[in-house]
């Protein structure tokens, strides 16, 4: 079993740079099926979530090569793909779910496996298969799968989210941009990522108005065609760089990134006393203090990315004074902050907020992953604890971090990768 050792009190100095989305290639990728032919995506982050999907997308009937030295995908989609996602690979990895969209619009049927811990019809899918219904699919669910089919091309719809879910506009979107008419997604969701899959659509012929705002407006085309689209940088990978700055008192500059991403986050870095300078292309954040606790409120974008809740509340652990942490998408994302009470952090949750008293040191101790940004979190607090921390359940931080521990080794820290035996 592969953990990762971190020895914590090295300052972080130094360059990083910052891959392409995890959170858009997967949907980039899914949205290659909608038109034959050869697509190519650059900057594609070498992550084991890109594996899951290339090889999702090759059970679909596609072509895909992977250069990873060259962070590019060539995916070369038949004139009609298969259109069923097995379980095995979606419990792997949730975003499986994205190919439902460009399947039913493409193929009029998509089989796949429900991802764990969700009904059709429950909080999670509900709102993805309400706009597909809408738009005139018959959606069923059946021994764990959830079926979609349309007998006929998709017709256009007015959709009103409940909430601008991430999933849901990109799956309605999808799925519209092939639809007979103008669909239009109310409340639909504006992170950089939504406004990325808008980007290569339209690069594919697709006819979409609002793109970064809450309203889109999509006029269904005949056909679309292939592609090559560059992936927006990974916003939450660079701001796990700069609380990594902060919490360690470091200088470190990220390049490939986009600050105007990340401006919540990068003002409560300030607020939390470091120096941030936006640059051309990324940003550099020092930190010469010890931090000032900041209150956080995760809301959908432009709001603070709950993506990044568990690495400031690492932050929060050893600031100065207390902090409100109110998590407003997923409440199960505080589960890392028993984790976290291991190297002695002090927080106390109630519902959806978390109280978190600063305090002057944490001391290393073996923790436990248990999702991607979690593990961010336990990685930060174990560079600022005392003595060594192990943090089990790599495969996590693996499935969003390219090359973290060689990354955090020239920046200066003293972290390696291990198995559980010889550490
Ligand atoms: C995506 C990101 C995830 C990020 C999240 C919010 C990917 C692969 N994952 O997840 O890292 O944390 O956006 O920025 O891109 N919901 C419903 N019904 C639905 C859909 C969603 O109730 O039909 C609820 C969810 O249970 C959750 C909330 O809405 O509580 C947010 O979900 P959503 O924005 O859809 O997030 P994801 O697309 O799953």
């Amino acid at each position: 079993m592969e953990v990762l050792r971190v020895t914590g009190g090295q300052r972080l100095t130094g360059e990083v740079s910052v891959p392409g989305a995890k959170n858009s290639v997967l949907k980039l990728m899914a949205a290659t099926l909608l038109a034959p032919g050869v697509s190519t995506i650059t900057n594609v982050p070498g992550i084991l979530d890109v594996e899951i999907m290339a090889e999702l997308l090759r059970r679909l009937g596609c072509g895909v090569e992977h250069r990873s030295d060259e962070a590019t995908l060539r995916i070369d989609v038949p004139e009609r793909p298969d259109h069923r996602a097995d379980y095995d690979l979606v419990r792997r990895m949730r975003a499986s779910i994205c190919v439902l969209g460009p399947l039913v619009a493409r193929v009029g049927a998509a089989d796949v496996a429900l991802p764990g811990g969700d009904n059709i019809g429950s909080r999670g899918l509900d709102m993805h298969v309400d706009g597909l219904r809408r738009m005139g699919a018959e959606v069923t669910s059946e021994h764990g799968y959830l079926l979609a089919s349309a007998r006929n091309r998709l017709t256009s719809a007015e959709t009103w989210l409940d909430f601008p879910s991430v999933g849901a506009t990109e799956t309605i979107l999808m799925a519209a941009v092939l639809a007979d008419g103008t669909s239009v997604i109310d409340n639909a969701a504006r992170e950089p990522e939504i406004v990325d899959i808008c980007r290569m659509l339209q690069g594919m012929g697709a006819q979409i108005d609002g793109v970064g705002t809450s309203t889109l407006r999509i006029e269904g085309v005949d056909e679309l065609h292939p592609v090559e689209h560059a992936t927006v940088p990974d916003r939450i990978v660079a701001g796990t760089w700069a609380v990594a700055a902060a919490i360690t008192g470091g200088d470190v500059t990220v390049h490939g990134a986009q600050a105007d991403h990340l401006s919540i986050a990068l003002e409560k870095l300030a607020t939390a006393g470091a120096s941030v300078e936006s640059l051309p292309d990324g940003f550099r954040v020092r930190m010469d203090r010890r931090p000032a606790a900041v209150d956080i409120v995760t809301l959908p974008y432009p709001g603070f990315p709950t993506d990044l809740q568990p690495q400031f509340i690492a932050l929060n652990s050893v600031a100065e004074g207390a902090a409100l942490v109110t998590e407003n998408l997923f409440e199960a994302r505080f589960r890392f902050v028993q984790e976290l009470a291991r190297l002695g952090a002090d927080v106390r949750t109630d519902g959806h907020h978390a109280l978190v008293r600063g305090r002057s040191m944490l001391s290393g101790a073996p923790v436990e992953a248990t999702d991607i940004r979690a593990g961010a979190g336990l990685v930060l607090a174990g560079l600022i604890a005392e003595g060594t921390t192990t943090v089990y359940g790599v495969g996590h931080i693996d499935r969003g971090y390219a090359g973290l521990v060689p990354a955090l080794q020239s920046l200066g820290a003293d972290i390696e990768r291990g198995t559980a035996t010889d550490v």
